[in-house]
């Protein structure tokens, strides 16, 4: 089976071709291309809506195409169609949905509606078909922060989420302050090389009713404070211990819940996704906290943990598993949140 996954839900335009292997294996990607809009962006400091939009229009068509090159395959060979609902930009998301709704209809075939952040937690999956449940997973990216039980698949419980920030939306905000490009993260990572962690004092944020909820504001009002404070500047010597030790809170405050929670819900395994997860500080502390706790580890090769199309397919072959009859639903909306 064929399946064509397509997300524009922020600022990347992605289709992707997966093959069902049958049997215990995962599907396998035969091509997944993912265009980003970081250069359209990047003058604004952050992602500007009406012009993502816009770009999705403009590439979505060259995308999928390209998509199907690289798999080798017509669109008449494929059996079913997935894209990303949301949540996300509702400009974005339609654009997606708009195209993939019309091949469906086109050619006959299922179209399933995917969830983001259950194809962000599927990006695991992928490549590890045999994650052992419970899983307590963990989502960071730019628009999520949240912890999640998995207990079976396409499960997914929420146990707690950010009160404020996302913590790639505080990289990237510190990061746009000092002017240092967008996406913040990326560029954080490359700066902070070399740095010492321990160089600017953070305390990890704990919220008063100790509950496994998220926040990142208070970090990003101390981090501006040690920018004011100590004169850090896009060419101040002290940059790379700025940016290594705001690094490491960022990532010892997501571990620090991620401990907790495995405390409270005893999983078998856990999970790190979403784009922060490309991290190469925080996936060195996730995997060293594994070690600690004795429980397996998994996270997506960083190709897979920004946004993708080859997690949205992924995520509707198991919904379409479960629904063979599924077929194209005309109705089926963009939901923003
Ligand atoms: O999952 P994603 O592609 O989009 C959303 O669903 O939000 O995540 C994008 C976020 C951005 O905030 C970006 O700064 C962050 O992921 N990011 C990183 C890295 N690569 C991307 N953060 C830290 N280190 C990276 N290497
Ligand atoms: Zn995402």
């Amino acid at each position: 089976m064929l399946v064509l996954g397509i997300e524009t839900s922020c600022d990347e335009t992605s289709a992707a071709v997966l093959r069902t292997a049958g049997g215990e294996a995962g599907p396998e990607i035969l091509s997944n291309i993912v265009l980003s809009q970081d250069e359209i962006h990047a003058p604004y400091g952050g992602v500007v809506p009406e012009l993502a939009s816009r770009q999705h229009i403009k590439t979505i068509d060259a995308i999928v195409a390209e998509s199907l090159s690289r798999a080798g395959v017509g669109l008449e060979a494929i059996d079913l169609y997935a894209v990303t609902q949301g949540p996300g930009l509702i400009g974005s998301l339609l654009v997606g949905l708009s195209f993939a709704k019309g091949l469906a209809y086109y050619f006959r075939k299922p179209l399933v509606g995917v969830n983001h952040l259950a194809a962000h937690l599927e990006a695991a999956f992928l490549e590890n078909a045999g994650i052992p449940f419970p899983s307590l997973g963990l989502l960071v990216s730019g628009g999520h922060t949240s912890l999640y039980l998995l207990e079976e698949p396409l499960s997914r419980k929420l146990l707690g989420r950010t009160r404020d920030d996302a913590a790639g939306e505080a990289l990237d905000k510190v990061a746009k302050f000092l002017g240092l490009g967008y996406p913040g993260g990326p560029v954080i990572e490359r700066l902070a090389r070399g740095g010492d962690p321990k160089a600017f004092p953070f305390a990890v944020p704990r919220t008063k009713d100790r509950s496994l909820d998220f926040s990142f504001s208070g970090l990003k009002t101390a981090a501006l404070r040690h920018i004011r404070e100590r004169g850090v500047s896009k060419s101040s010597p002290a940059l790379a211990d700025f940016l290594a030790s705001f690094e490491e809170v960022v990532a010892r405050s997501l571990l620090d819940n991620l401990r907790r929670g495995v405390d409270e819900s005893r999983p078998r395994s856990l999970i790190l996704c979403g784009g922060v997860a490309r991290n190469t500080r925080l996936r060195t502390r996730f995997h060293e906290f594994a070690l600690d706790t004795d429980l397996p580890a998994f996270v997506p090769s960083p190709k897979l943990c920004t946004d993708n199309g080859a997690m949205v397919a992924a995520s509707a072959l198991k919904t379409f598993a479960r629904q063979p009859d599924l077929i194209v639903d005309l109705d089926i909306d963009a939901y923003p949140r």
